[in-house]
């Protein structure tokens, strides 16, 4: 009887003596600053930096390059008094609704003319082209958004495949 005791004894402390040279073979814990993709530790409340929106008028700013073909083209000029656009007031299509423009060469500081494709309801009848703006293209800065000068957290590689 005692000598089954002292086995059962003997068995616990091996096991307990095993598990303790596993848990020091075990993976290091994970540091935190380095949990994800920021820089500093997870607990740390950084503050960001703030960005800024060009201050440059329309009629004065550069227009930017495209993402790709077919992109929407970003607002090269300040938007802060146009915004936001309501029911009412949408001061974007007060310079922009130019269809007499179309394929004219526009004199410099002129605003571009809102395109073709926005006066056709693509849905309900593609191709046809319309007088007024369709609804679906009034709210402008769902599309149409300007560059703010953020820098940027991730690289990006895309490239659009098209010179500019
Ligand atoms: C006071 C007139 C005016 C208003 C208001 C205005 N724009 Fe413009 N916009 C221009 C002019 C002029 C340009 C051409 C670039 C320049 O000369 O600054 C331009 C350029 C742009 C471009 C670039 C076009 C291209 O070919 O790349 C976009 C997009 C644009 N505006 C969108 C908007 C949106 C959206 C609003 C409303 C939030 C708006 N604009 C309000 C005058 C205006
Ligand atoms: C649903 C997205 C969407 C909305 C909303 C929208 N646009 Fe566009 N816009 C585009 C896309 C995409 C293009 C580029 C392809 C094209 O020309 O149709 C474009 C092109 C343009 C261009 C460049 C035209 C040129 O000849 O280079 C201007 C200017 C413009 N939009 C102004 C506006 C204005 C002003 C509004 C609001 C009244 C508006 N857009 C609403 C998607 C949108």
């Amino acid at each position: 009887m005692r000598e089954h005791f002292e086995w059962v004894g003997f068995t616990l402390w091996a096991s307990a003596a095993l598990l303790a040279s596993t848990a020091s073979f075990a993976a290091p814990p994970i540091q935190p600053n380095s949990m994800g993709l920021s820089k500093g530790s997870v607990f740390e409340v950084p503050e960001p930096k703030v960005s800024h929106y060009p201050a440059t008028p329309p009629g004065e700013s550069k227009v930017l390059p495209r993402a790709y073909s077919g992109a929407p083209p970003q607002v090269s000029h300040d938007v802060s008094e146009f915004l936001p656009i309501t029911a009412q007031n949408n001061m974007c299509i007060a310079c922009h609704n130019q269809p007499a423009q179309w394929g004219k060469k526009l004199e410099k500081g002129a605003p571009t003319p809102i395109p073709p494709s926005h006066y056709t309801d693509q849905r309900n009848a593609p191709g046809k082209l319309t007088e007024n703006l369709v609804g679906a293209r009034y709210n402008c800065n769902q599309c149409h958004v300007p560059q703010a000068d953020a820098p940027v957290l991730m690289e990006n590689t895309f490239a659009s495949g098209r010179q500019h």
